[in-house]
């Protein structure tokens, strides 16, 4: 029996797809190249803005086709989209054989070996961490590892509240244990994941509460493991006790990323974000002041509902006094079931939301440009990913700030090696291998 899955969306749902990989090989299936040799096409999906929708619905026409050719194959969709459509999946799609919510990865196995009874749909928000599942790592030495799953925020834009549940949190022993497993297993990076990592524990029975600034120290100190990251944090839960563990765990890499969503106070109002423009830059200013060379990357969102030009200058102008290594930029995109969404007019005219992410992605570049000239000349350990993506005659690895170099040298995957670089763009770096591997 051969599957084939397509993942979207974001890292925990990657993370999720490499668990159903492990589970499905468990039960005997093979990975298949394409869908149409298949038995069992299967998709994980994001339903975070309506272009994550409009790609879905594209690949899910392609099962369509395939379910009329050969009525055997099982059409399997699970992830935040099957959530969000879980009242009319089957009515809707008729097709569709299995349906799950991203909480039901641990359920997997189950619903495939029920499938030939009944059709079946599960969506509870309370399923199993995935954790415990099988994994199929797309590099053996790099893992995900999922502190918490749901959010309690009430961004008004935002449907991950409602597609993922409220936050509950893993025991930190229950981390530690399986960063412990991954490390003896060759990992040497892990990136820690949750919608809000450092609201992370407030869940907890007292008798295992911990903060995520201790789950980083206890991450850090596993040995074999070199490196820790994580994403993301909430700028409003973000306090001086992480910025210390940052600072004083040197395994837990120098990257922050910390979406702002906007630079008006006004609009972050109405997002309900919780915080202002100045409590972020003074947020900001505490990190830098922190962590030595630290990185800052960050989301922002354009044309809000009632995002005026005054709006827009706020968030240009946040970027330039920020001067961020790298942002995400999207255009707002109202969804079903959120706050803003249901009651807020989405008023600002699309050619205006183009011309507005236009001019703000050319001055993210301008400074993630300038911000990577300061590396140019220097010699910085870079963790080796495997050949670079355009020039199979060279590496591709990172810094601990989380930028790519491209660079010429010998080094097997895993390896962490010195790199001399020597030149820069807006989202790459290249260089040259300094000296042999030192780790
Ligand atoms: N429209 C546009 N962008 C959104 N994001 C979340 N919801 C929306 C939406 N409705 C962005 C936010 C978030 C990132 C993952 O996606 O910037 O941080
Ligand atoms: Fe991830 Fe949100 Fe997309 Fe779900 S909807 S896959 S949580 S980005």
């Amino acid at each position: 029996m051969k599957y084939h899955l397509t993942s979207f969306g974001c890292q925990m749902n990657d993370h999720d797809s490499e668990r159903m990989r492990g589970v499905l090989e468990g039960l005997g299936y093979e990975a298949s190249a394409d869908r149409d040799g298949a038995d069992l096409i299967m998709f994980n999906t994001c339903t975070i803005r309506g272009s994550a929708d409009d790609r879905f619905m594209g690949n899910l026409g392609d099962a369509r086709r395939i379910k009329r050719e050969r009525p055997d194959a099982v059409v399997a969709v699970g992830g935040c989209w099957a959530q969000s459509q879980k009242d009319a999946i089957f009515t809707d799609y008729p097709f569709v054989d299995i349906a799950f919510g991203p909480g039901e990865v641990a359920r997997l196995g189950e619903l495939i070996a029920r499938e030939r009874i009944e059709a079946v749909g599960a969506f509870s928000l309370d399923g199993a961490f995935s954790g415990q599942l099988p994994a199929k790592r797309e590099r053996s030495f790099q893992a995900w590892v999922q502190i918490s799953v749901g959010c309690n925020c009430v961004c008004s834009y935002c449907i991950v509240p409602r597609v993922r549940g409220r936050e509950r949190s893993r025991p930190l022993a229950e981390i530690v244990g399986e960063v412990e497993a991954l490390a003896a297993d060759g990992v040497v990076e892990v990136t820690l994941l949750g919608q809000n990592v450092n609201s992370y524990g407030r869940d907890l029975p007292a008798a295992e509460r911990a903060t995520f600034a201790e789950v980083l120290r206890a991450v850090g100190a596993v040995d074999g493991i070199r490196r820790v990251r994580y994403t993301s944090p909430h700028p409003k839960d973000m306090r001086g006790d992480v910025i210390a563990a940052m600072a004083e765990t040197p395994e837990v890499c120098a990257h922050v990323h910390l979406p702002a969503q906007s630079g008006s106070t006004r609009v972050l109002k109405a997002m309900r974000r919780t915080y202002s423009r100045e409590r972020y830059l003074e947020l900001v200013q505490r990190i830098r002041d922190g962590i030595p060379d630290v990185s800052l990357t960050t989301d922002l969102i354009v044309g809000f509902p009632g995002e005026t030009d005054a709006d827009f200058a706020d968030t240009l102008s946040l970027v330039d006094e920020v001067r961020y290594d790298g942002a995400y930029t999207f255009l707002y995109s109202p969804r079903p079931g959120t706050e803003a969404g249901e009651s807020m007019d989405d008023d600002v005219p699309a050619e205006v939301k183009r011309e507005r992410i236009q001019e703000l992605i050319a001055d993210v570049q301008d400074h993630a440009r300038e911000r990577a000239r300061r590396f140019v000349g220097s010699t910085r350990d870079v963790l080796v990913e495997g050949p670079s993506r355009t020039d199979p005659q060279r590496l591709r690895g990172r810094l601990e700030q989380n930028i790519a170099v491209n660079f010429t040298g010998d080094a097997t995957p895993g390896a962490t090696v010195p790199v001399e670089i020597t030149d820069a763009t807006s989202t790459t770096l290249a260089g040259r291998m300094a000296a042999h591997v030192t780790a």
